[in-house]
């Protein structure tokens, strides 16, 4: 696909689609005054007639005859009063939907003008293109890697939106989006690939692959031997069951000063859970291919560094291991010393997710980092509490939380913050070890993080569980390639000029 930003007049730019935004209550934007100018009132008159209303993430195509445009494709925009960043970008969704299948090679989209209520930083001409370039990458997506009969090409090859001007600010806004969105769909393609693939060291693979394709990344993978002469054993106990040995795979973007302290992103990169030996049930259990969910985020992420090359300094961590039952495999009742030395009791061989996740915490200190974020589908509970549209948010600094919580809403892709009060630690004392892996039936979500948290003292930390919003299950089954928006957005609001 051709994408292009164009300040030129909408009247003079010849495509087979133009689209426009509509809105059912408010001021039209300047663009939708134009278009319909050029094309003697007849949007004007559609509206009046019924036969397009305006309401949100409504589209209608009509047909034209003698103008630059063989259609015009009428999205609705809703009430000006209540267009916030989400009611948006479901109008964009809808718009790439009339548009993908259709029969037009090029379209002219000139949705940017159109005004979004909600904070300053959402409001404004480059918010608006970063928001579209990523939902164009975003909804162009198709997974079809493994199907023999591949779904005719599509028509649409070229994208035109139009801006209020030529600047380098509206141009870096609009390729940060569509940067954006072809990290997310980075992240979408490792998480579909299925888990007979995508296996520890196939996600290694991936990181070598990165760092040869961009002098910025290096890479760096453990493997098990390396990894047992520093004491990670919790991702040894972790990986034992399982004919494919586990890796901790490290990539660097040194984007910054050198003297700047480093984000770390560490991810959870279970390739399969089936819980080991406290065995899953087998209901939906090929969904658990997507366990790996955190480190795909990271992957995702560290593209998007890569293509965009800002001026910070990155460091991803991911713990990859493949959570099965054999004869190998770690016990409920086996105790382990994890890299910081404390040890653990494993009551649960299903609580995998924080038994990788603690020793790449440990592992981390030695980078001095400004800040810690892990991504992980750490717990069902949190699909319990907050469903399949907030990521869950736990942090032990109130300034990193806030604005993690900041860049969910900038990017739309939001999280909500749960306690990690103290109250709740005790629920992970062991009559054996200095811990157990899991608590009781409540909580669920927070003592995973209580226990994250023993490991990550010595630096800001916050974790993201993204167990409901890294995949679709049903009929659209498929990686959701979050949250990379909200990490690439936060990662950006650090980035020097
Ligand atoms: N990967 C799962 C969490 C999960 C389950 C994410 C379903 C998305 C959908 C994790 O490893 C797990 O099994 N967690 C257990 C923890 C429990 C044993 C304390 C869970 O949530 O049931
Ligand atoms: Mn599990
Ligand atoms: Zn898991």
């Amino acid at each position: 696909m051709n994408f292009s930003l164009s300040s030129k007049a909408i009247a003079s730019t010849k495509a087979d689609s133009l689209v426009i935004g509509l809105p059912e209550k408010g001021t039209w934007p300047a663009s939708t005054t134009q278009a319909d100018e050029a094309l003697d009132g007849l949007i004007k008159t559609l509206q009046k007639n019924g036969d397009i209303s305006g309401k949100n993430a409504t589209t209608r195509t009509v047909p034209l005859s003698n103008q630059p445009w063989s259609r015009v494709v009428v999205v609705g925009t809703g009430n000006d009063s209540d267009r916030t960043q989400a009611t948006y970008r479901k109008a964009l969704i809808a718009m790439v939907g009339a548009l993908k299948d259709g029969p037009s090679k090029s379209a002219l989209i000139t949705l940017a003008d159109t005004a979004v209520t909600g904070t300053d930083a959402v409001s404004s001409e480059e918010a608006r293109l970063n928001l579209i370039g990523r939902t164009l990458e975003e909804q162009l997506y198709t997974f079809n890697d493994y199907k023999s009969d591949k779904p005719a090409a599509r028509k649409l090859n070229k994208l035109v939106v139009t801006a209020s001007g030529s600047g380098k600010g509206l141009k870096d806004a609009f390729n940060l989006g569509l940067a954006t969105g072809r990290g997310m769909n980075f992240t979408r393609d490792l998480g579909n690939t299925p888990p007979n693939i995508c296996h520890p060291e196939w996600l290694a693979q991936q990181a070598k692959r990165m760092a040869k394709e961009n002098d910025c990344i290096k890479t760096e993978v453990l493997d098990e031997k390396q990894m047992e002469k520093m004491g990670m054993n919790t991702i040894l106990a972790v990986g034992k069951g399982s004919t494919q040995p586990p890796r901790l795979i490290v990539m660097e973007y040194r984007g910054g000063n050198p003297k700047d302290k480093p984000y770390v992103l560490v991810g959870k990169g279970i390739t399969f859970d089936t819980g080991g030996i406290s065995l899953k049930p087998g209901a939906g259990m090929d969904e658990m291919k997507y366990d790996m969910g955190g480190s795909a985020s990271v992957f995702g992420t560290m593209q998007v560094l890569a293509e965009t090359q800002p001026k910070i300094n990155v460091v991803a961590v991911i713990a990859a291991a493949e959570n099965m039952p054999d004869g190998g495999a770690c016990r409920p009742g086996d105790i382990v010393t994890t890299l910081s030395g404390q040890t653990v009791e494993i009551l649960n061989t299903d609580a995998e997710g924080r038994l990788v996740l603690c020793d790449a915490l440990t592992y981390v200190k030695k980078y001095n980092p400004e800040a810690v974020i892990d991504m992980a589908t750490l717990t069902g509970a949190c699909i319990v509490a907050l469903g399949h549209h907030a990521t869950g948010l736990l942090a032990n600094n109130d300034e990193l939380a806030n604005e993690l919580l900041a860049a969910g809403e900038r990017s739309d892709d939001r999280a909500w913050r749960l306690p990690l009060w103290d109250d709740y630690q005790s629920q992970l004392d062991s009559n054996f070890a200095d811990m157990q892996n899991i608590g009781d039936r409540s909580a669920g979500t927070i003592t995973a993080a209580c226990f994250l948290s023993r490991f990550a003292k010595e630096y800001r930390w916050a974790h993201l569980d993204i167990a409901g919003t890294a995949w679709h299950s049903g009929k659209a089954k498929g990686a959701s390639g979050r949250p990379v928006p909200l990490l690439v957005n936060y990662l950006m609001s650090h980035a020097g000029k």
